[in-house]
């Protein structure tokens, strides 16, 4: 969700910043501009649609002179997309330019007072507030970083924001606050930005600024400051990944790479924490004493990390013997949950800068909760926040969709489960290396799933129910919670009608939405449940459902009976058999969105990262 990189140094600051920007095109966004400054001189273009289209109007960075200079993608919140509300945002007198990440909160009394003061406003942006209240304070004679100052103790919200003004040819202040932002340290030049992967090409070095910090660079200078305004050091951290871990490599899509890179993200993500038949979490504090004395578990979070939380719940209390509650981040922070010292906050979040997820994460922590993160960007807000943290190793995930993250998020749920089993003792000794051995066979077994003759049956029921108006997941258990994932794809990136439901649950309103050729996904896994399972399928046959069923071998022959179509996955235990389940669902979405021509990376409306609420 919105994008910013920022360059100073000695090259043309364009097409650094071009590139910078193609490489946040995954975050979502609307419209794009970059504000360029050569000597005096502050250059503003910008546009609404594509980068392709920026790109157009500065002959790919040529036609704009200037080596300092600060870009932008937004993902409209205040006002439509359109090229005026597109940032940067110069103030009323053109001194200060700004590019934000976030929302100010208290832009409509901030905006009456500068009106009343005489400045007047071309966008409905809440950032066009931020831009001229800067130079508000500049107009007082303050400095410029001393404007940034009192304009931020002035802003309720979140901001990440990158601020140039005229009369400081070459620099950049830069400051944060529940916005994701990074500095890169370059040779002879320097860079901030929302993300990595915007800067990667040029440097390795980085630094996470925490909220409140400010940094004011040069090309050979960058000071730090935090937010009481004390100058504060930082120490770049040496990106070791691989830029080619966020380029497409040979795939059509980030989004088919990633699907493809699950077995060795489970891989990486199991592996370190699975020792000689045990579970070892070495980066978290959790006793066996407080585990004894918990009480329940909350597990929290937005989305596909969401339906993570849903599954935990049968996993962990199927393991463990504790009450888990999966909730919405955006319901919990909003609600009075019961929390104190013997309760367990889940925190999941791929980017770790979720708002909600952020805003939960705190309340949480505010009413006296132990907190634990499930999260993927190492250094993020969540994971710096929360009590303790397991990392899921899945690498940088470019495609809004999530795969690979999720999948390794389940992996970190089905090791911590193993875990509080071990150290309360609730699971048999046999049963827990049976359980052992299975999740560590997981990623071969994924491969499995992404073997070509799975995939390209895939393919052929992508092609045969593409063009469905509806489609509806159906299962129990965890497939259940499988369901939701399943159906989330097909929604976000094909744009499909789909909804998921547990089986049993169809019967009570959604049964009458099935027509001729409504296709119906029937995933039925748990042998346990299977017949139940296939009344519901054929309830849904009998109104006229054209039915997909997703099963393991030892269903093969009975589900034949019953559905029209079947795509099998390799055998495990039933836990973790939604691991598996979750690869062909995935594939069926992208394939399904490719038919329909839709743009499976960048999908309309969606943004990768959500920070705002
Ligand atoms: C967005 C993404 C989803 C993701 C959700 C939560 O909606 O498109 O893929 O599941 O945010 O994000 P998080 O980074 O907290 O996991």
């Amino acid at each position: 969700m919105c994008g910013i990189v920022g360059y100073v140094g000695k090259e043309q600051a364009t097409p650094i910043l071009l590139d910078g920007l193609q490489k946040l095109e995954y975050r979502g966004y609307d419209s794009a501009g970059v504000c360029i400054g050569d000597g005096n001189q502050l250059q503003v273009v910008k546009a609404k649609g594509r980068l392709a289209h920026l790109a157009e109007l500065t002959d790919g960075g040529k036609s704009l002179h200037g080596s300092v200079g600060i870009g932008h993608t937004r993902w409209a919140t205040h006002g439509a997309p359109s090229d005026e509300n597109s940032h940067p945002h110069a103030a009323d007198q053109g001194k200060i330019v700004v590019v934000h990440n976030g929302i100010i909160e208290n832009y409509q009394k901030l905006k009456e007072m500068l009106q009343a003061n005489g400045k007047q406003f071309h966008s409905e942006t809440d950032t066009e507030v931020v831009a001229n209240l800067v130079e508000y304070f500049y107009d007082q004679g303050f400095d410029f970083k001393m404007s940034v100052r009192k304009a931020v103790e002035r802003i309720e919200g979140s901001y990440a924001l990158g601020i140039l003004c005229r009369d400081y040819p070459g620099t950049i202040i830069a400051v944060k606050k529940d916005s994701p932002l990074i500095f890169g340290f370059g040779d002879g030049c320097n860079y901030i930005a929302s993300d990595v992967p915007a800067i990667l090409k040029y440097t390795r070095d980085v630094a996470y600024l925490n909220d409140g910090d400010m940094v004011i660079f040069t090309d050979h200078d960058a000071l730090f400051f935090d937010g009481a305004g004390d100058p504060i050091t930082k120490t770049p951290e040496h990106i070791t990944w691989d830029t080619e871990a966020a380029e497409k490599g040979g795939y059509e899509h980030f989004m088919l790479k990633e699907i493809h890179e699950q077995p060795k993200a489970i891989r990486d993500t199991l592996s370190p924490r699975m020792k000689d038949g045990k579970i070892v979490l070495d980066d978290i504090t959790l006793s066996a004493d407080y585990l004894r004395n918990l009480r329940r578990v909350y597990a929290v979070a937005c989305g596909s990390a969401y339906y993570v939380g849903v599954q935990s719940k049968y996993i962990i209390e199927k393991l463990c013997q504790v009450p888990v509650e999966p909730v919405l981040a955006s319901e919990f922070r909003y609600s009075d949950p019961v929390l104190g010292a013997d309760t367990l906050v889940l925190i999941i979040s791929q980017s770790g800068e979720t708002a909600d997820t952020l805003a939960a994460l705190r309340l949480a922590k505010e009413k006296g909760a132990r907190t634990l993160a499930i999260v993927n960007v190492v250094g993020s807000s969540i994971a710096k926040l929360a009590d303790d943290v397991i990392y899921t190793w899945a690498g940088p995930e470019i495609a809004v969709a999530t795969t690979k993250a999720y999948s390794t998020q389940l992996a970190v749920v089905d090791l911590l489960a193993l875990y509080m089993a071990q150290c309360l003792e609730t699971v048999e000794p046999k049963r827990f290396d049976y359980l052992y051995g299975e999740l560590q066979s997981l990623p071969e077994k994924v491969e499995q799933v992404l073997d070509d003759s799975v995939i390209e049956k895939i393919q052929y029921y992508a092609s045969r129910y593409f063009n469905n108006r509806d489609v509806f997941y159906i299962g129990r258990n965890l497939d259940s919670a499988t369901c939701l994932e399943g159906s989330l794809k097909l929604k976000e990136i094909a744009y499909l009608h789909s909804e998921a439901y547990a089986a049993g649950e169809l019967k009570h309103g959604p049964i009458s939405l099935i027509e001729d050729g409504t296709l119906v996904v029937a995933i039925a896994t748990n042998r346990a449940l299977f017949d139940k399972t296939m009344s519901n399928v054929k309830e849904v046959k009998a109104r006229g459902a054209e039915v997909l069923g997703l099963t393991v071998p030892s269903c093969e022959e009975e589900i034949h009976k019953t559905v029209d179509s079947v795509v099998l996955i390799p055998e495990t235990d039933t836990l973790f058999q939604p691991n598996l389940s979750i690869v062909p669902l995935q594939c069926f979405a992208y394939y399904v969105a490719l038919m329909r021509g839709c743009d499976v990376d960048k999908p309309r409306n969606l943004a990768k990262s959500v920070t705002v609420e």
